[in-house]
């Protein structure tokens, strides 16, 4: 029986976030270049991204390329680059077809010229899409961005536009690059690396984190049901009592 059979529609997660690790350890373990592991990702980024799309997740944010993920060594840096440009180049016309949005977060100025080109073009033939929002986080990291957004609303405090003493979480959200999306509910993080590398710290306050041994390229529909299915057995209390959720679950 697939897992895809136990989940419940009714209470599917709005937003799920992925750090997908683990494409160079798979590569290794089948001696070859780390770069065939980035390579054979790029599938399960295809397969999860139509299995989300198609279940009716409205929200699935990738970790496809970190800050600190430019300090690689210049040859895996360029290849992923590459490879990025590649994959979007070859995958707009179907992300438009399936009416899905592509999005991106992240300082991508840092990015390669043609691999901005690239995106923008993609995010511009996408933009009118409402089926699901894919977001890409590239050179993203989340101190970055909440930096950023702490020196623009300093900005918005000296000029007068808005309040220090009322100023809320809500609004806090706003100054974030994940401003238009609802936080994510569920994280999942693949490879056994049980961390948050930066990601989305603000946003994942009361996410359920799912963890999984399974290295990225390995990762396809089945193991995505399976952690759906998960975060669906999971009790989301939001700081009240067990008892509370069940006469009261607003
Ligand atoms: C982590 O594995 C993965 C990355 C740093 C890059 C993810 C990129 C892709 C899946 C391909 C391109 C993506 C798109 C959206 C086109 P790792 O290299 O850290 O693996 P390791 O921990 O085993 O070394």
């Amino acid at each position: 029986m697939s897992f895809k059979e136990k989940i419940d529609f009714q209470r599917l997660p709005k937003h799920i976030a992925v750090i997908m690790d683990g494409n160079g350890r798979w590569a290794q373990q089948k001696g070859q270049h780390r770069v065939f592991g980035h390579q054979k990702g790029v599938d399960s980024v295809r397969q999860i991204s139509e299995a989300a799309a198609e279940l009716g997740i409205q929200y699935l944010t990738l970790y496809a390329f970190s800050t600190e993920n430019w300090n690689r060594p210049k040859e895996e840096v360029d290849a992923l680059m590459e490879l990025l440009v590649h994959t979007i180049h070859a995958e707009t016309e179907t992300l438009h077809k399936n009416n899905i949005r592509l999005h991106t977060i992240g300082n991508t100025d840092s990015l390669p010229e043609s691999c901005r080109r690239e995106l923008n073009d993609a995010v511009e033939r996408t933009s009118r899409n409402t089926r699901m929002t894919l977001v890409l986080a590239l050179s993203y990291s989340s101190r970055w961005e909440i930096m950023e957004a702490t020196k623009r609303i300093a900005q918005d405090s000296v000029a007068g536009k808005i309040d220090l003493n009322t100023l809320s979480a809500d609004q806090f959200s706003t100054y974030l690059t994940t401003a238009a999306y609802p936080d994510p509910e569920l994280l999942i993080r693949t490879s056994g690396e049980h961390r948050v590398s930066n990601y989305l710290l603000w946003q994942i306050a009361y996410a359920e984190f799912y963890f999984t041994e399974t290295l990225w390229p390995d990762f396809g529909r089945e193991a995505f049901y399976e952690a759906i299915v998960d975060y669906q057995s999971r009790e989301r209390r939001f700081g009240k009592t067990s008892a509370q959720i069940v006469t009261d679950p607003a």
